[in-house]
């Protein structure tokens, strides 16, 4: 039997749903309800939240931590974080807290270029196209001004625009390669427009003045697209200390965990597995706080990535030095984000948690998010070349695998008490639960 549909965008909500559980989900009496108890009481939030994407059937919720005690250039934030692993949050603040007394986290702006990219084929002479670009380009600007006249009178907009012969890479291709400043906003929207007006005119301009155009000199646009490939958008975040005052009251010597943490560092910046990993430990942070701001994690992630592979290897996002007694941890990482624009203004818990950041320039989030990356890094790195990471990680999820087992909050104060001097494994929490169940039964 066929499940295809069509005009699905065209039904009710309840439509859809009852199309999807008969269809999909025949067997499970509970889905509608299940579904429905994430709908929003309040019904214009809720419309809100369904007009966000198309076909919205319910929301999805994820939890909101918050990391405070965060000291970045000198000054305090309490940090918002979505996102569903345990631990994260946890490592985030610990991190800041450490820090904290350290001199907190410095950031500073490397650069906040975006790149944008028309993308076109052309079979006759690349000399030719080349001068011909450089006699319309004043053209395809002046074109453009509609466009980019607003983002200008405030400091942004097209900053260079340069014709690239690719050919060598792939017959007959080339680029009309642009540079964007888009200030506040991440600018995907403003930099599209802009490329796909720049492709226009310059498939125009080709049309009506090229004098050597011909049948076998045929220029062709293939596509007009942002490039998420940002490494002129860069942010650097910094700790630093003296090697004597890494030590806490846990008593490991801080000059072995030093040496530890810059192997460690070493490790993930010449062996991609562990690269891989550790920049995931990052990701954990920076996602969490892009997600909350309203932001788009999927371009941060391909961007933070392909910047690790800059260099021909994958390697780590984060360096770690000792030189002359100063322990130096530092991150730098592409980060093209918005404060304007997008979500920012539509969703009351982003407007939220900019508001609790003090409303920051795209510039400053910047700042924020990468020294939440650091921080979480910080902390992983640390846990895995001390206690392992399983002691914490286990302890933090201990309420996640309590609530697989449905355990009252009877079981669950007695399980906290117990695993404060006991190990946690999954299995160790079953037994414990099925213990208490047993001597309840025969009390
Ligand atoms: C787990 O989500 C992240 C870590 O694996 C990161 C790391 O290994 O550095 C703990």
């Amino acid at each position: 039997m066929s499940h295809t549909i069509q005009g699905f965008s065209r039904l009710t909500k309840d439509e859809k749903i009852a199309w999807l559980t008969s269809n999909f989900l025949p067997s499970n009496t509970n889905a509608t309800q299940i579904l429905k108890q994430y709908w929003n009481d309040d019904q214009k939030l809720q419309q809100l939240h369904d007009e966000f994407i198309e076909n919205t059937i319910s929301n999805y919720y994820l939890p909101l931590g918050i990391a405070p005690n965060f000291i970045i250039n000198n000054k305090s934030f309490a940090i918002p974080m979505a996102i569903e692993e345990s631990s994260v949050v946890a490592a985030a603040s610990k991190a800041a807290k450490f820090w904290m007394s350290r001199g907190g986290f410095k950031a500073e702006i490397l650069g906040t270029e975006k790149i944008g990219q028309v993308h076109f084929t052309f079979s006759g002479d690349s000399k030719k196209i080349s001068a011909f670009f450089e006699e319309q380009k004043a053209q395809i600007i002046e074109d453009l001004k509609p466009h980019t006249e607003s983002m200008e009178r405030r400091g942004g907009g097209l900053k260079s625009l340069e014709l690239v012969n690719k050919t060598n890479a792939l017959e007959h291709y080339y680029q009309l390669h642009a540079t964007f400043e888009t200030l506040d906003a991440m600018g995907a929207n403003f930099i599209n427009t802009c490329l796909e007006q720049i492709a226009e005119s310059w498939q125009r301009l080709y049309n009506e003045k090229a004098s050597f155009k011909s049948a076998d000199q045929e220029l062709v646009v293939i596509m007009s697209i942002l490039s998420n490939y940002v490494p002129g958008c860069v942010v650097r975040a910094e700790v630093s200390c003296p090697v004597s005052e890494l030590s806490e009251a846990d008593g490991i010597d801080p000059q072995l965990f030093a040496n530890k943490f810059v192997q460690a560092v070493r490790i993930a910046e010449v062996e991609p597995y562990r690269a891989v990993t550790h920049n995931k430990g990052i990701m954990n942070g920076i996602d969490a706080v892009v997600l909350a701001t309203g932001n788009d994690f999927r371009a941060i992630e391909a961007a933070a990535h392909a910047y690790a592979a800059k260099d021909g290897n994958y390697s780590s996002l984060t360096h770690a030095t000792i030189e002359d007694g100063i322990f130096k941890f530092w991150i730098e990482i592409p980060l093209a984000l918005g404060t304007v624009g997008g979500l920012t203004k539509l969703h009351p818990l982003v407007k939220l948690n900019l508001e609790m950041l003090g409303n920051p320039s795209a510039p400053q989030l910047m700042e924020i998010i990468a020294v939440a990356g650091l921080a979480q890094n910080f902390g992983a790195v640390k846990s895995l070349t001390t206690t392992g990471i399983q002691k914490g990680h286990m302890k933090m999820h201990l309420m996640n695998m309590l609530n697989q087992f449905e355990a009252s909050e009877e079981e669950k104060n007695q399980a906290i008490q117990h695993f404060k001097t006991n190990k946690v494994t999954y299995s160790a929490v079953g037994n414990l639960i099925t213990n208490l169940r047993k001597s309840a039964q025969n009390a």
